[in-house]
């Protein structure tokens, strides 16, 4: 029997000591050492033993497990940190390989000039007021003056929105996209105490699509109520805005015009300042750039708003951002601005 111990610990010392991975070390403990292991079935046999020779025989089984425990303990721990290296290893990072850059974004172009616009008149005191998007028709035309039978009303300019009522023919939700920033001045002429020095940048909507028409574009709209405001205040505040945003040569000039909240209307052109007035491609040979439209406060819209007039009085203007980023960086077709062509896009690093 004890002879036959022995062999069991030469048979388990060589299974632990060539075990390679803890696995398969596990699997030689539970074969020598385990409940149903060879150990423990000779163990079993000892019952049949004298007293005498069950003593030193057990003696030796113990002293046998023991060594075997021991061995196990110390190989197990050898190969864990052979495995655990070895993990190691495969994961390294060699901190010498150059990294992997994430790619930089920049301002979408429609957004640097929106913010560089309401920069430019913020050096003026004017803020920024922003408004909803889908508007109600009081606040995009009414109280702008549009009556209800406004050539700007037809459903070829507007997007209405359908509010599930039933209508007769002709009859239109007074749910719609706006179709100018112009509402916010209601919004804050109805909300604000004057003076009152605000621009409202923000996407506008109109049913319109062509070469130089998108159907969903931008705007940064301006409204200043004051007292004894004037059209040279206007004209040297537009004057001023011009010259910070195409540079300092450029000259603005008013052409008499009708929008129905202002009176008297101008729309607003700024000499162009690609060929200094000469006239180009860019200008249409006329030597000037359309910026959008302005004038004087209707007294109407004080009405509307029950703002005293003419206590107070004021001006408005408003451009298309669109517009603006086209002629500041020569882009050749308004599309591109909204068509997210990350070649095109990327060529506006500050
Ligand atoms: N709201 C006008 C438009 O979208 C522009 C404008 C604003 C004109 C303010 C005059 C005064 O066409």
């Amino acid at each position: 029997m004890l002879a036959k111990i022995e062999e069991l610990l030469e048979q388990a010392k060589l299974a632990i000591d060539s075990a390679t991975s803890v696995e398969v070390l596990y699997e030689a403990k539970v074969k020598f050492l385990g409940k149903q292991g060879s150990f423990s079935h000779l163990l079993k046999e000892m019952g049949k033993l004298t007293p005498d020779d069950r003593k030193t025989i057990g003696k030796r089984a113990n002293e046998v497990r023991d060594i075997l425990e021991g061995k196990y303990a110390v190989r197990e721990n050898l190969l864990k940190d052979q495995e655990l290296n070895s993990q190691l290893e495969a994961q390294k990072i060699d901190v010498t390989l150059p990294g992997v850059a994430p790619e930089r974004g920049v301002l979408h172009p429609l957004w640097r000039v929106t913010k560089e616009m309401c920069e430019i008149f913020s050096r003026l005191g004017f803020s920024v007021r922003t408004g909803p998007h889908i508007e109600k028709d009081f606040y995009n035309f009414d109280a702008l003056n549009i009556p209800p039978d406004h050539a700007s009303r037809d459903l070829q300019d507007t997007f209405y929105i359908n509010d599930g009522v039933d209508r007769k023919p002709g009859d239109f939700s007074p749910w719609l996209l706006r179709t100018h920033t112009s509402p916010v001045q209601i919004r804050s002429m109805l909300t604000e105490k004057p003076p009152l020095r605000i621009v409202s940048p923000g996407g506008v909507y109109r049913s319109d699509s062509d070469m130089s028409h998108a159907p969903h574009f931008h705007q940064v709209e301006g409204l200043l109520i004051d007292q004894d405001v004037s059209m040279a205040d206007l004209k040297g505040t537009l004057g001023f805005f011009a010259r910070e945003f195409f540079g300092s040569e450029v000259e603005v000039r008013l052409r008499p015009s009708y929008f129905p909240f202002v009176e008297p209307g101008a729309e607003l052109d700024a000499s162009c300042p690609f060929c200094k007035s000469k006239g180009c491609g860019m200008c249409k040979g006329s030597g000037w750039i359309e910026l959008g439209g302005c004038g004087m406060v209707h007294p109407l819209v004080f009405k509307q708003v029950e703002m005293e007039y003419p206590k107070w009085n004021g001006f408005a203007f408003g451009m298309g951002v669109d517009r603006m980023a086209v002629v500041k960086y020569g882009v050749s077709h308004i599309g591109l601005l909204t068509e997210n062509d990350l070649r095109f896009l990327g060529q506006f690093r500050p």
